[in-house]
C-alpha cells in the first residue's frame, strides 16, 4: 500500500468524458477501479482537480460519512462532466442535514414502496394502454418512441400533476438540462423557465389541491415546512429525474433481454425471475456517463491509503462500485443467477435515490407486459446498428426499432 504522501501526489487524470458505445464500460472507470481506486481527476469543465473513490467499500464510506459535505459544493467550481451544474442551489442534492432531513422526509412518504404500490394498477393501465396501440400500430416501430418515452413521462407526469399539454415542454428542458453539450447560459435559461412552470403551478395548486405528490408538497409549504424555492427544485428534480432515468434505464433493459441469448425466451417461461434480472441489470447497466455530484470533505479523512484534505472534492462512481470484484464475482458477466446482489445502482447513503422503489415498480410493469404481450419481440436490426444518446448525462439507446409476428 503507498504512503499517504506518495499517494496524495498522485497526478491527475484528465478525463474528457465520451460518449460510449453500447452498454461498453468506461475504460478509465475500470481501469481506475483495478489500478488506483483512489484517483485524481480533472474533467471538461470547472477548476482544479477531485478526488474519484471507486471501490464498493470506500464508494459506501464516503457516501455515509458526515464528514464529506453537498453544500459546500454550492458555489465552488469544482472540476465538471458538465459546463453547468445539474443539480438546482437549494436542490435536495446539494443540502445537508438538517435541511436534508427535512425535505427528504416530506418526499420519502410519497414515494415509500406502500404508496408506490397503490401507482401499480394505473401504471398497468398505462403500459397496456401504450403496447395495445404498439400492437394495432403493426411491425416495425421503435420501442422508445412508441412505447417507454410516453409510459415513463405519463407515470411521473401523473404523480406531479403535471398536464398533459405541457409533457412537449418539459422534454424540451429535460434534453438541456441533462446534457453535457449546452453552454451554461442555456442551461440557466431553461432552469428559470422550468422553475417558473413550477411557480405557476404550484400557485395555482394552493388553491385548488389535486390527489397528487405536487400538491401534498404545495401544501407542506403554505404549513411552513419548506420553502417555495425548495419546493421548486424538488419538483424540477423529481419531474427530470423520474422521466429521463427511468426511460433511459428501461430502454437500456430492453436492448439487454433482446440481446443476451436465452434471457427473454427464460423470463416469457418464469417470469418470477424478472425481479432478479432487473436487480442484475440495474447492477451492470451503465446508467450515465461520468460521475454525478461531488462532495466536499469538511475535515481530513481516511480513505484507503489517501488522506482527502479538508476542502477538497471527491466524487463517488456508483458504477465502479458496482463492478468491485470483491463484492460481485465475475463482475463483467451479466449472470440471471446472481443471488448475493447488493449493487448501488441508487447510490447510497443520506442522498439514495428517491426514486427507486417508484423505478422498480416502473420496470416491473413495462418488461413483464412487454414479454407477455410481444412473445416473438426481436431487434428490427443488428445490435451494433442501435443509436446510443448522444451527450447526455444519462445513457441509453435512443431508438429500439423492434419487430414481432403479429
Ligand atoms: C433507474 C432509475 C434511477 C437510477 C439508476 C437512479 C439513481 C440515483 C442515484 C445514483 C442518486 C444519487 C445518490 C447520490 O447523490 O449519492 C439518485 C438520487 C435521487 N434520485 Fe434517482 N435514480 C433513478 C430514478 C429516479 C426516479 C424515478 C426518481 C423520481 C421519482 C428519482 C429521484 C431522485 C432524487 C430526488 C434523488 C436525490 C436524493 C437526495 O439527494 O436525497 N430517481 N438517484
Amino acid at each position: 500500500m503507498a504512503e499517504p504522501s506518495l499517494a496524495r501526489d498522485r497526478v491527475a487524470h484528465h478525463w474528457p468524458v465520451e460518449d460510449l458505445p453500447g452498454v461498453q464500460f468506461d475504460p478509465l472507470l475500470a481501469r481506475l477501479l483495478r489500478e488506483e481506486p483512489i484517483a485524481k481527476i480533472r474533467l471538461r469543465f470547472g477548476e482544479g482537480d477531485a478526488w474519484l473513490v471507486t471501490r464498493y467499500e470506500d464508494v459506501k464510506l464516503v457516501t455515509a460519512d458526515p464528514r464529506f459535505s453537498r453544500a459546500a459544493t454550492v458555489d465552488r467550481p469544482v472540476t465538471s462532466m458538465t459546463p453547468h451544474v445539474i443539480g438546482l442551489p437549494r436542490g435536495i442534492g446539494r443540502i445537508d442535514p438538517p435541511e436534508h432531513t427535512r425535505l427528504r422526509r416530506l418526499v420519502t412518504q410519497s414515494l415509500s414502496p406502500r404508496r408506490v404500490d397503490r401507482l401499480r394498477p394505473h401504471a398497468e393501465a398505462t403500459a397496456d394502454a401504450l403496447l395495445t396501440s404498439l400492437g394495432q400500430q403493426g411491425p416495425p416501430a421503435d420501442l422508445v418512441d412508441a412505447v417507454i418515452a410516453p409510459f415513463s413521462m405519463r407515470v411521473i407526469s401523473e404523480l406531479l400533476g403535471v398536464a398533459e399539454q405541457d409533457w412537449g415542454r418539459v422534454r424540451d428542458w429535460q434534453r438541456i438540462i441533462l446534457s453535457s453539450n449546452h453552454s451554461r447560459a442555456e442551461a440557466d435559461a431553461v432552469k428559470k423557465e422550468i422553475g417558473g412552470y413550477f411557480r405557476a403551478l404550484a400557485e395555482r395548486r394552493s388553491g385548488e389541491p389535486g390527489d397528487d405528490l405536487f400538491s401534498a408538497l404545495v401544501a407542506a409549504r403554505d404549513a411552513g415546512e419548506l420553502t417555495t424555492p425548495e419546493l421548486i427544485s424538488l419538483a424540477v428534480i423529481l419531474q427530470l429525474n423520474g422521466m429521463d432515468m427511468v426511460l433511459s434505464t428501461a430502454s437500456s433493459m430492453v436492448y439487454l433481454l433482446l440481446t443476451q441469448p436465452g434471457w427473454a425466451v427464460r423470463l416469457r417461461d418464469d417470469i418470477g425471475l424478472l425481479p432478479v434480472a432487473v436487480e442484475e441489470m440495474l447492477r451492470f447497466n451503465p446508467t450515465r456517463n461520468g460521475v454525478g455530484l461531488p462532495r466536499i470533505a469538511m475535515q481530513d479523512v481516511q480513505v484507503g491509503d489517501v488522506t482527502i484534505r479538508e476542502g477538497e472534492a471527491v466524487y463517488v462512481s456508483y458504477l465502479t462500485a458496482n463492478r468491485d470484484p470483491d463484492v460481485f464475482p465475475e463482475p463483467d458477466r451479466l449472470d440471471l443467477e446472481r443471488a448475493e446482489n447488493p449493487h448501488l445502482a441508487f447510490g447510497y447513503g443520506i442522498h439514495y435515490c428517491h426514486g427507486a422503489a417508484l423505478t422498480r415498480m416502473e420496470l416491473d410493469v413495462l418488461l413483464s407486459a412487454l414479454l407477455k404481450r410481444f412473445p416473438g419481440l426481436s431487434l428490427a436490426c443488428p445490435a451494433t446498428g442501435i443509436e446510443w444518446l448522444r451527450g447526455a448525462v444519462s445513457r441509453g439507446p435512443a431508438a429500439l426499432p423492434v419487430t414481432w409476428s403479429p
